[in-house]
């Protein structure tokens, strides 16, 4: 029964999360898991990703792979589980830069793999994405691999994850998996609660903060004028596209003068693009949504979420035994998993690559 770890850094900057997973066939429990915050400094670091010079590239790859290698140790004292028991880190690394449209198409993910495999001893499978993108494909998503592995076989169903961007594989048995990014998650409420608090606080914890404002549908309309939304997929996003600038277009000084407000919209203006998209572009009958990642926790999110999707009923991972901001570390250590045993990882119809590949680069671990 081979033990795991992955490891994820998401869009949203937040910190290191970590799962030590067992996997048995078809069926996997999550032994433990946490999420390791970085501190302001380096999570401003990390936001200017694109725009960081080489030197700083360098030396931020090799900090946070000791960072992913301390998330790692952390995470075996919490199991009291010994390194030798566990096969494989799948390592995600932080998205730097993600250019599949690129003249040359490219993606970095940072976080040194030969760090974590030389601090940990354990074999460390990273660079999936990159693998992907010489397959021709777009390097996103890869999530969805895991996704049809543990819940293809069902019925019709939709896994909606809520981090920086929100994502959705919908998976069945009588269905060919389709994937693609809803638009944003949480990237514009922690965007308007950081201009709030003055940086003073990351996120809505819970959703209060939405909950005292007030929903200006007007501005929610035009909000959904994007044109990202009306692009049928396959299609992925970052934040660039929903950032500081997207939002002052719409609500200009509001953001000053009445930002519960303008938090509340864009919260509402969240599960609402979410819902439209799944009517838009998901043809089929959805017997549940399963959601997961950090907006799990915002409850204004998820109320206004599970309103907008009724009559399909929308849960939580966290019934199925994968805690909710663990989703994407889980995948990450099931498809390192695969890659170790020399198995195929990858969905290549949902990234557009031209065949089934194996996914991600090996790092030996302790000789
Ligand atoms: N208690 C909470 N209440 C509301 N939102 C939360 C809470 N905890 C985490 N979040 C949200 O989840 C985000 C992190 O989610 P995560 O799934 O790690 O996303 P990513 O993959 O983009 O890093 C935070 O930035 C925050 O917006
Ligand atoms: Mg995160």
């Amino acid at each position: 029964m081979p033990l795991a770890i992955g490891l994820m850094s998401g869009t949203s900057c937040d910190g290191i999360s970590a799962a030590l997973v067992r996997f048995r066939g078809r069926t996997l429990r999550v032994l433990t898991e946490r999420t390791t915050p970085y501190p302001d400094t380096l999570a401003r670091r990390l936001r200017r990703g694109p725009l960081l010079l080489a030197p700083e590239i360098s030396a931020l790859n090799m900090e946070l792979g000791e960072r992913f290698a301390k998330a790692a140790a952390a995470l075996l004292r919490d199991a009291h589980t010994p390194a030798r028991r566990v096969c494989v880190i799948g390592s995600h690394g932080h998205t730097l830069y993600h250019g599949p449209g690129d003249p040359t198409p490219s993606t970095l993910q940072i976080g040194e793999p030969a760090v974590i495999a030389q601090r940990t001893g354990i074999p460390v499978v990273a660079s999936f994405r990159p693998r992907d993108l010489a397959a021709g494909g777009e390097g996103a998503p890869l999530v969805p691999g895991f996704d049809e592995a543990f819940f293809g076989d069902g019925p019709a169903r939709a896994l909606q994850n809520l981090g920086g961007i929100a994502n959705v594989t919908v998976v069945g048995r009588t269905l060919r998996a389709c994937a693609f990014d809803t638009g944003p998650g949480n990237c514009l409420m922690d965007l308007v609660v950081q201009r709030m608090s003055r940086g003073r606080a990351r996120f809505d914890a819970n959703g209060h903060g939405a909950r005292q404002g007030r929903v200006d549908h007007r501005a929610v309309e035009q909000l959904w004028r994007h044109p990202y939304f009306r692009r049928p997929p396959p299609k992925s996003t970052g934040r660039e596209l929903f950032d500081e600038e997207f939002v002052q277009r719409v609500f200009g000084s509001r953001l000053r003068r009445a930002p519960q407000d303008v938090l509340a919209t864009v919260t509402y203006f969240t599960a609402f693009s979410i819902a439209e998209s799944y009517r838009r572009f998901i043809p089929h009958r959805l017997r549940e949504v399963i959601v997961s990642g950090g907006g799990v926790r915002n409850r204004t999110l998820m109320s206004h979420l599970t309103r907008l999707l009724r009559p399909i009923p929308v849960r939580s991972i966290e019934r199925y035994g994968i805690p909710a901001q663990a989703k994407e570390s889980v995948a990450f250590a099931f498809l390192a998993l695969r890659a170790r045993q020399g198995r195929v990882n990858h969905l290549p119809h949902t990234t557009g690559a031209r065949e089934a590949c194996i996914l991600g680069a090996i790092t030996p671990g302790r000789a």
